[in-house]
Formats: structure tokens, C-alpha cells, sequence
């Protein structure tokens, strides 16, 4: 018996390190909030508390891609193996109508559904903070809150991402005068490095800290918001705001080869794609398989995945989701079957609807404690700095998610997207979403990852999940090259690297179009618990280097 307990007692540093992490890690697309979340950590807040930091900090330093003024999707997993996907989506106004970005002659109006007023949904972001704090936090709101007020008060730095990014917006930024004042002072974009300052944020995060959701969705607050979006066109109104609420779901749980993976249920359309991806492809031997044949494969599903979200995907609240059917092994045995290891299946000979898209707005965190906490969070202003309308003495930009409705089937959104009467606009609406925050717990490896990106979305979480289960390092699954197909078009957009010359001609010979792409695209924020160590990892996706960081609590930088 004693020869047992020795064995036993040896063992057991093995079973203390699969229980806790060795310390720490924060990857997210911005170092200023990396720190943020660290520093939250360090005043004795679990990985939640650090969450809202990061949030709020982003919402500050990233504002092209995230913010108050926007929505976003917080997965969290407690160290006891519970999970909950709080959903800080935004809503259609209650003045929504089905055709209220159509013209008299039925054309889609874009420029409406995506600048000034008619173009925001209601922000759900502040209200998800408030949540996640008061119900899974440690430390008082404010305490989570204080990084991100410092950064708004001290200034933050002006990355190269802010710069690239505001290219894009700059003419219609122009026109909001809040929002000039801040982001073009002088007329003129900020250089890389400027210091920006912008007390109004942090009056409305101090606000929010001491107040929570009063302070926001109620008051004089809410009027000026009202107020503000009425005169730029839109149609919000203080009822709107009173009732917002981010709401708790149940997050998709599923087997991929006897490893969980947690992820985002509706109104994300992403959970429920890889559910469906992993189930076709849970028939192949993959690992086995040459380049050419695996993405062969990998593609036939992307595209059959993309077409049920066009078809069958909306919000839960207002539409049935056939959730069973797309989820069931045997759904993935018929689509399975529709495959040929040969050729490829032209989208067009799929029954249904069509798609297109790209972006590196919107913003993925992740993070793990140092007690084996986890979140994952991805939040969204959706195209870069939203809708381009900042209300004045808020400092934030308002989003533009109402274009991630279906405005009329059939055409697409500003992602190339289209989708039918599921994802049509009501009163109270949450629009279908691609934001997929993921949480792997394997036996190896726990991890948590994510990416902005449209509908490229989904796709960079699957691939990063399979290259993760391939045992790849965290760097490793972050830097490695993309490709995507959405079924509409029918083409694989290849990221320079992803595919050789003679792997793109052997595609090609298959049947399918190959198109590579002028950019990169995503920015993946991932963090891995290696199990048999103890060993943390965080990654920040190279495409925008010197801006993202990964940190480990021991000071370790991964770019
Ligand atoms: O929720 C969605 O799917 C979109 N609003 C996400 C937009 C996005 O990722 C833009 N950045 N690339």
C-alpha cells in the first residue's frame, strides 16, 4: 500500500498544476488595455472584474472598434466548470419598422443603415459591464472601472490601428462635431503616439461605476442620448433606453473528439456554425489527410454552414430556431453526404441564398486567472467608429449594428451578408450577430479565443480551435494563415502564406475558385492553460503588431 502512495504523492504536483494556472494571462487587440486588465487583476479582481477593465479600457483606446456606444457578447467559465454567455447585444429602437431603410422604389438605402442616427441600435455594452461586475466580479464596479477613466483622463496613445482605421471614417467623422473635436483635431487625424485626452468618457464611466444602468439608460443622461440620435435622423426614444437589459444565456456546449468547446449561442449565428462544422467534419479523419483534401473539406463545410445561417438564423427572442436540427450528428451526416472528396459543390447548386464580406473593427478579448477563471469576450460598434455619430459631452461613438439586419432579403449587408425573414428588423430586435467568443477545455489545454472580422469571424475561430487541438503554441495559432469561404461568394479567400502555389492549382483543378486576398485579415486574441504544467499562454494576432498584446502575469509579452 505504501509503494501506492508514494506513487500517489508524486503525482500530485501533476494534479495541483491541472487545477490552477501558474498565473495570469491578457491578450487583447489594444496594450493599454491589456494593462488595464492586468492591473484590475492585481487589485484583487478575478478574470470577470479584469473583463469589464479590458471592456471599458478598449471602449477608450479602440473606439473604430468597440465601445459604450455599442454591444457586445461576455462568455464566462468559472473555475467550477459553469458557464454563462451574458448577451449585451444591442436592440432595434422600438420605432423600427421592417422596410425603414428602403426607398420608395424598394432599393436598400446603405448609407442610412450605416451613418448618422437611424443607423444605432440601442448600446447594450454598458449594461453588460454592469452585469458582469455586479453579479460575477470580486471588486466594486468602480474599482474595475478605474483604469480605463485614467486612460481617458491622462490620455491614451494614438495606435497605428487608430490611424489606419479612421482613414476609412474621416469624411464622415468630419460631419459629427463631437467626434471631429476629439478624433481630427485641427482638422487632421491624430499622428501615431499623439496623447488624446477625453473627459467626457470618463465622466460617463465614473457616472457608471457609482450609479450603474440608472446612470446610463434613465435620466438626463438617456435624454441627451435620445436627443442627440433624434436630431441626427434617428428614432430612439427614453423608453428604448429604460428598457434595455443585457440578458443571461445558456452558452452552446459540444463534443469535438472528447474535448468541450463552450461558445456563443444565438444571437451569434457563430456558436451554432461550428457546432455544425465539427459535426461534418467529426466524419473525417482530418489529421491523416494532405493539405489539399483537408481544405477541400474544410471548405464544403464552411460553405454549408454559411448557407443555414443565411437561412434559418435570427434572434432567439423573436424567431424559432430550427437549433436541434442544425445541431444533430444526423443533420451533419446529410450535408456530409452532399460532399464529393473530389470536386467541389458550387454554392450555387446548393438550395438557398447568397453572402460576402471582411474588417478588423470590432475588438476579441481573453483572459484567465490566475484560479482557472476564463472570459471571452467580443464587443462591437460594428464598421469602423459605427455609425460616425458621437452625441456631445459623451465621447463615445454610437454604433451602426441596425446594418446587420436583413434591411430587405436578398441584399447584402455592408459584410456581403444576406439573410431572410429570421434576421428581418422588428421593434426590439437583437440583430444576427458573427461575434463567436469560445472557450476550449480539453485535456491537454484550456483556452479561450476569439476575433473581429465580419463574417470572417467564424471561420478564424474554427481554424484557431482545430489548430489549438493540433497542439500548436498559442503564437503559432494566432500568426497562421487564413483562409475562409462563406458560400457566397463561391471562392476560398486565401491569406498570403495559407496555401502554396501548387496547392492553389491543385484547388482550382478540384473545381473551386481561389481567390487571394489583398490583406490580411482578423485580429485573433487568444490565452492557453496548458494542463500537464500549469503553463499559461496569451497571443496577440501579429497582423497588428506594436498595438495588441498578450501578457502572462509573469511580465512575458507575446505580440
Ligand atoms: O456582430 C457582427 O457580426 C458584426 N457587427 C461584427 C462586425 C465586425 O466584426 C467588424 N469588424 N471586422
Amino acid at each position: 500500500m505504501k509503494r501506492y502512495w508514494n506513487v500517489l504523492l508524486l503525482l500530485l504536483p501533476l494534479f495541483a498544476a491541472a487545477n490552477k494556472p501558474d498565473g495570469a494571462a491578457i491578450a487583447s487587440a489594444n496594450k493599454q488595455a491589456t494593462a488595464a486588465g492586468m492591473e484590475v487583476l492585481a487589485a484583487g479582481g478575478n478574470a470577470f472584474d479584469a473583463a469589464v477593465a479590458v471592456s471599458a479600457a478598449l471602449s477608450v483606446v479602440e473606439p473604430e472598434s468597440s465601445g459604450l456606444g455599442g454591444g457586445g457578447f461576455f462568455l464566462l467559465y468559472r473555475n467550477d466548470g459553469n458557464a454563462v454567455f451574458i448577451d449585451a447585444r444591442e436592440k432595434a429602437p422600438l420605432g423600427a419598422t421592417h422596410d425603414m431603410f428602403l426607398n420608395a422604389d424598394g432599393s436598400a438605402d446603405r448609407d442610412k443603415s450605416v451613418n448618422g442616427g437611424l443607423a444605432a441600435g440601442i448600446p447594450g455594452l454598458p449594461a453588460g459591464l454592469v452585469l458582469v461586475s455586479e453579479k460575477y466580479g470580486r471588486v466594486p464596479l468602480d474599482v474595475a472601472l478605474k483604469p480605463a477613466i485614467a486612460l481617458a483622463e491622462k490620455g491614451f496613445l494614438w495606435s497605428e490601428k487608430n490611424a489606419a482605421m479612421i482613414g476609412w471614417r474621416t469624411e464622415k467623422l468630419a460631419a459629427s462635431k463631437p467626434a471631429a473635436k476629439l478624433f481630427l483635431p485641427g482638422g487632421k487625424a491624430p499622428v501615431v503616439g499623439a496623447r488624446i485626452r477625453n473627459p467626457d468618457i470618463a465622466r460617463v464611466l465614473r457616472a457608471l461605476g457609482r450609479s450603474g444602468n440608472q446612470s446610463f439608460y434613465d435620466g438626463p443622461f438617456a435624454k441627451r442620448l435620445v436627443d442627440g440620435v433624434r436630431a441626427a435622423g434617428g428614432i430612439w426614444s427614453l423608453d428604448d433606453l429604460r428598457q434595455y437589459r443585457a440578458v443571461e444565456r445558456e452558452p452552446l456546449r459540444f463534443d469535438y473528439r472528447g474535448q468541450e468547446i463552450i461558445t456563443a449561442p444565438p444571437p451569434s449565428s457563430g456558436g451554432i456554425a461550428l457546432v455544425a462544422l465539427f459535426n461534418i467534419l467529426s466524419g473525417y479523419d482530418l489529421p491523416t489527410l494532405q493539405r489539399v483534401p483537408q481544405v477541400h473539406l474544410m471548405v464544403e463545410a464552411m460553405r454549408r454552414v454559411y448557407r443555414d445561417r443565411a437561412v434559418y438564423l435570427g434572434d432567439p427572442d423573436f424567431v424559432e430556431l430550427p437549433m436541434e436540427m442544425l445541431s444533430s450528428p444526423h443533420y451533419a451526416a446529410g450535408l456530409r453526404a452532399s460532399i464529393r472528396t473530389d470536386k467541389a459543390t458550387p454554392s450555387a447548386m446548393l438550395p438557398g441564398v447568397t453572402l460576402a464580406n471582411e474588417g478588423t473593427d470590432t475588438s476579441h478579448f481573453s483572459i484567465i486567472d490566475a484560479e482557472g477563471n476564463i472570459a471571452a469576450v467580443t464587443q462591437s460598434v460594428n464598421l469602423p467608429f459605427g455609425n460616425a455619430l458621437m452625441v456631445e459631452g459623451t465621447g463615445f461613438m454610437l454604433n451602426n449594428e441596425m446594418d446587420d439586419f436583413s434591411v430587405k432579403p436578398g441584399v447584402p449587408n455592408a459584410f456581403g451578408l444576406i439573410g431572410e425573414d429570421a434576421n428581418a428588423i422588428e421593434p426590439g430586435k437583437r440583430p444576427l450577430s458573427s461575434m463567436t467568443p469560445t472557450i476550449l477545455v480539453g485535456k491537454e489545454r484550456i483556452a479561450a479565443l476569439g476575433a473581429p472580422g465580419g463574417s470572417r469571424i467564424i471561420t478564424q475561430v474554427f481554424l484557431g480551435l482545430s489548430a489549438i487541438l493540433d497542439g500548436s503554441s498559442a503564437i503559432e495559432v494566432v500568426t497562421r494563415p487564413r483562409f475562409h469561404h462563406q458560400f457566397e461568394p463561391d471562392q476560398i479567400s486565401v491569406e498570403p502564406g495559407a496555401l502554396n502555389e501548387s496547392e492553389q492549382r491543385e484547388l482550382e483543378t478540384r473545381g473551386f475558385k481561389v481567390s487571394p486576398a489583398e490583406r490580411p485579415w482578423g485580429n485573433m486574441q487568444l490565452v492557453i492553460w496548458n494542463l500537464d504544467d500549469g503553463s499559461v499562454e496569451a497571443a496577440s494576432d501579429p497582423r497588428w503588431k506594436n498595438v495588441g498584446a498578450g501578457s502572462t502575469s509573469e511580465g512575458s509579452i507575446y505580440r
